[in-house]
């Protein structure tokens, strides 16, 4: 009988439904070798296929007709397998296979980067081409794609609208310079940085202008996809390429939108574990203890919300009373660094927080200011262990107040159509931005944005 090809998942996804595995007769598996022990009279094999995150274990024996060869082959190699399954109530993974032939599809030298033992993040960053065969970041690649499939069913579930916003763009979205400049050749084969448009281009920083003319016609709409920094923070946190998911929300004010990013950040933690049980399993096991603790916390919590002048009072009153920050200057009017975010969040409120109405000097132009004339309606929501992961705002939609501001900060020129959106047919509305990489740390516990990005792309850090 020609054996069956089948998957591990789809074994597990059967072993789920309570089918008697052993009754499918001879499969054929192929997969990577994790580990492979063998005593002359029977070996084992931890195989994983790249389609779920558990192992098989393949049980060999000593008749095995190129026994010599399979009992030698290292970490890493690749094989194909027939044989049958058996059911293992009593043993840790509930069955295996007896395997009654091994074919070797790509053998792996002893030279092969991981061997056996946990390697650090660091060391996994530097082979970061291999390290989606670890188990870390199996896990972590596979929550990211499982997440993002959550990000488009939450928002198209409520009716949104997806709309692909341009990766190449005229405009600094935030007007904080932090853009990559576009530049071709010219006819002279000159780099020029303006030959090609006419006008210079960048990388957006931020796909939210071109979603806002969209929110005027489809009232609720989102963009997700890569936006680009040349921010040369070297923290755990900043990246120069990193995935943003931006809502923007029509006929809605500052609460309404605090009220979506809370229910988005839900759907997406209940995403996560609803999806993904054994790799969240694994990330409060492994990486960090008590997540889903606070993952169940946080889903059970109300967000906190507070204003950006009583946090200030918050962080004075700290260091009055001896608590010791980097920055101890704490005044109204500054921009809050990350040790001062996550005060608050981690020991005042002890979860994730909004803050709100910030000083107008140090947020984005498209900001709705308030009637105190000295705040805008802005919002971050900040989370323990990192600090801000979602940034967002009622934008101005009055449109001789945002003209005054566009024109303060010189963006106006070549933004007339954003400006146009407030004279015909606009309304009040409001949007924001989730960072996807940072929002993976925060549901994952890992603590480096390094690492729940791909290949990550940092100042200085371009290796594959
Ligand atoms: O606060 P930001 O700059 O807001 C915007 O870009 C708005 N246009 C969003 C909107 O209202 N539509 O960025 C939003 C989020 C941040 O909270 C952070 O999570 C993430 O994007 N982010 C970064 N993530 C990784 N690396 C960086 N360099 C990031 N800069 C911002
Ligand atoms: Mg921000």
């Amino acid at each position: 009988m020609q054996p069956k090809f089948t998957t591990v998942r789809e074994l597990y996804s059967r072993f789920s439904a309570k089918e008697d595995l052993s009754k499918l007769g001879n499969i054929y598996l192929s997969g990577w070798i994790r580990t492979n022990r063998d005593s002359g009279s029977i070996g084992f094999i931890a195989l994983n296929d790249g389609t779920c995150f558990k192992n098989i274990q393949l049980v060999y024996n000593g008749d095995l007709e190129n026994h010599d060869v399979v009992s030698h082959l290292l970490t890493g190699a690749t094989i194909g397998v027939h044989g049958e399954i058996v059911m293992t109530p009593e043993m840790k993974q509930p069955f295996e296979m007896h395997v009654t032939s091994i074919e070797v599809l790509g053998e792996c030298s002893s030279d092969y980067p991981l061997q056996k033992k946990r390697h650090s993040f660091e060391y996994l960053r530097d082979e970061a081409y291999l390290r989606p065969r670890t188990n870390t970041f199996t896990a972590l690649y596979r929550l990211r794609s499982v997440l993002a499939l959550g990000v488009h069913e939450f928002f198209q579930g409520k009716g949104f609208v997806y709309v692909h916003t341009p990766e190449i763009t005229a405009n600094d979205a935030e007007g904080a310079g932090q853009v990559f400049t576009i530049v071709t050749p010219d006819d002279q084969g000159k780099m020029s940085d303006t030959d090609f448009f006419g006008r210079r281009a960048s990388l957006t920083v931020s796909g939210q202008l071109h979603v806002e003319a969209f929110a005027m016609a489809f009232r609720d709409v989102y963009t997700f996809g890569p936006t680009f920094r040349a921010e040369k923070s070297n923290t755990t946190r900043h990246a120069s390429e990193f995935w943003m998911i931006e809502p923007e929300i029509a006929f809605a004010d500052l609460d309404d939108d605090m009220a979506l990013m809370e229910e988005t950040i839900k759907f997406l933690i209940q995403y996560a574990l609803d999806k993904c049980p054994d790799e969240m399993a694994f990330f409060d096991r492994m990486i960090s203890p008590g997540l889903l603790d606070k993952l169940h916390r946080v889903l059970s919590t109300p967000f906190t919300k507070m204003e950006y002048t009583d946090g200030i009072k918050i962080l004075q009153d700290a260091v009055k009373s001896g608590k010791k920050f980097e920055n101890p200057n704490i005044e109204w009017g500054m921009d809050l660094q990350s040790e001062h975010e996550r005060y608050l969040t981690e020991e005042v409120v002890k979860g994730p927080m909004f803050l709100i109405n910030y000083p107008k000097e140090i947020k984005s132009f498209y900001m709705r200011e308030n009637d105190d004339g000295k705040t805008v309606a802005a919002c971050d929501c900040l989370v323990p262990g990192e600090g801000e992961i979602i940034g967002g705002s009622q934008r101005e939609e009055r449109y001789e107040i945002l003209e005054k501001k566009m024109e303060k900060i010189g963006n106006k020129e070549g933004l007339e159509w954003y400006l146009n959106l407030r004279k015909w047919g606009g309304c009040i509305h409001s949007g924001f931005g989730i960072g996807f990489d940072r929002l993976l740390m925060y549901i994952t516990g890992i603590a480096n944005i390094r690492d729940t990005e791909p290949f990550p792309r940092t100042s200085s850090q371009l290796k594959y």
